[in-house]
């Protein structure tokens, strides 16, 4: 038996096997049973005050401080991998509720992209552009708003050199209405070589322009070279963003996760639902639609079907979504922080429920085991070069 509390006016009772009690609830911080002891013919396990306050967390070696937990934007506005190929009003007011209930929930680090919402795609609204528009509609009426903006670079081979990120950056800080972003990243490896954007990224925060530098789909050997280059200059390197999630769990593979880890660099997970696959909404019969559903088959959705189950089962232990639970793994692995997308209120709403608590270490490592029995999805090609 444990005891779980939530913050002061929250508590569950859980029997040996895990199943749940009593309970009294409301929102806040979690806190684990930890001993055990004997109570006349009840086995139980008592309680040591262990309180999760999430705060903030450095990002890397930077002074950036941002959320245990990001909110991703490459949906908002696009129409070549979401929303049906269609933009429209419903869905704008969609996305700006998504980033205002992220807000209202302390959810603070938005990450986005030149290339979302690209122009070269029928109907599209840039990303950044929507994203700057909530910013300023919502400090038109808080001055004092605390949000943290992320960006990102496109490394197009006909981009050459370090002058072409700094220019870049600025066509961002325009369309988002900034003088300044607090991460700008480089979204993925440059064809023709890396050096000249790395020094791009530097030139970037002597500029004054970012508070923080980092890159995306950086192997490990990529990463490490990026860290040097930068580190001569006195510049942390504080973040690579790579698919990470319950599902496809390369980075602990092939040694990105590691080197993060040593070089003190924020591994940021970007698709860490599983694109929604992990959420218990989509089943073999009920796939998603458009590109999503080229990935996430029937076939794979039959065979994913007893991690959903798990996933499901674990969170009702702690009242829990799937989606909380997912996302729980990821920050339980430490020095990760999701980014996960949200189109609508409800969604981003959902996410904040990942945090205050933690999975227990059995359970983390169950998930992992029931999804190392799962082929792998295929994942963004540039992260081999
Ligand atoms: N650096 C890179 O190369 C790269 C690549 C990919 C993504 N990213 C970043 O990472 C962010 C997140 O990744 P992602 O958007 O690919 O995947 P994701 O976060 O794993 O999945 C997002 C999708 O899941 C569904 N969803 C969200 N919340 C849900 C909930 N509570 N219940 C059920 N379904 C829910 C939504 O789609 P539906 O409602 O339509 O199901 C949503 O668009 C992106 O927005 C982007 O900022 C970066």
């Amino acid at each position: 038996m444990g005891l779980q509390l939530n913050g002061a006016a929250n508590w569950c009772l859980y029997g040996k096997n895990g199943s749940k009690i009593m309970k009294q609830e409301s929102r806040s911080m979690i806190i684990r049973a930890v001993t055990s002891f004997e109570d006349n013919n009840v086995t139980a396990t008592s309680v040591k005050m262990n309180p999760i306050d999430e705060g903030k967390i450095k990002l890397g070696g930077s002074d950036l401080e941002i959320t245990r937990l990001g909110v991703g934007a490459w949906s908002w506005g696009d129409t070549s991998y979401w929303n049906n190929f269609e933009w429209d009003d419903r869905k704008l007011k969609a996305a700006k509720a998504a980033f205002d209930t992220s807000l209202d929930n302390g959810i603070t680090f938005i990450d986005t992209a030149e290339v979302y919402g690209s122009r070269f795609s029928l109907g599209a609204i840039n990303s950044e552009t929507l994203l700057g528009r909530f910013i300023k509609e919502r400090k038109e009426k808080d001055p004092k708003m605390d949000v943290a903006v992320a960006t990102k670079f496109a490394a197009l081979p006909w981009r050459l050199g370090r002058e072409s990120v700094v220019k870049a950056l600025k066509d961002s800080l325009s369309r988002l209405e900034l003088s300044s972003v607090e991460l700008y990243q480089l979204h993925w490896p440059g064809i023709w070589g890396n050096e000249g954007y790395i020094d791009g990224l530097g030139d970037a925060v002597e500029k004054g322009l970012v508070k923080a530098v980092g890159v995306s789909n950086y192997s490990e050997k990529r990463l490490r070279d990026a860290y040097q280059q930068l580190k001569k200059r006195g510049i942390p390197l504080a973040s690579n963003q790579v698919n990470y999630s319950l599902i496809y769990r390369n980075p602990e593979e092939n040694g990105v996760k590691a080197t993060c880890d040593e070089l003190g660099i924020t591994l940021i997970a970007y698709s860490p639902i599983g694109q929604g696959s992990l959420t218990g909404k989509y089943s073999p019969e009920n796939p998603p639609s458009g590109p999503r559903g080229r990935i996430y088959t029937r076939e794979y959705l039959t065979q994913l079907q007893p991690l959903v189950n798990k996933i499901k089962e674990i969170g009702q232990n702690y009242d829990k979504t799937p989606t909380q639970v997912v996302l729980n793994w990821l920050i339980a692995q430490e020095n990760v922080v999701p980014i996960p997308g949200a189109k609508n209120g409800e969604q981003a709403a959902e996410f904040a429920g990942a945090l205050g608590w933690r999975l227990r270490g059995e359970e983390i490592e169950e998930l992992r085991s029931l999804a190392k029995e799962l082929k792998p999805i295929v994942g963004f090609p540039v992260e081999k070069l």
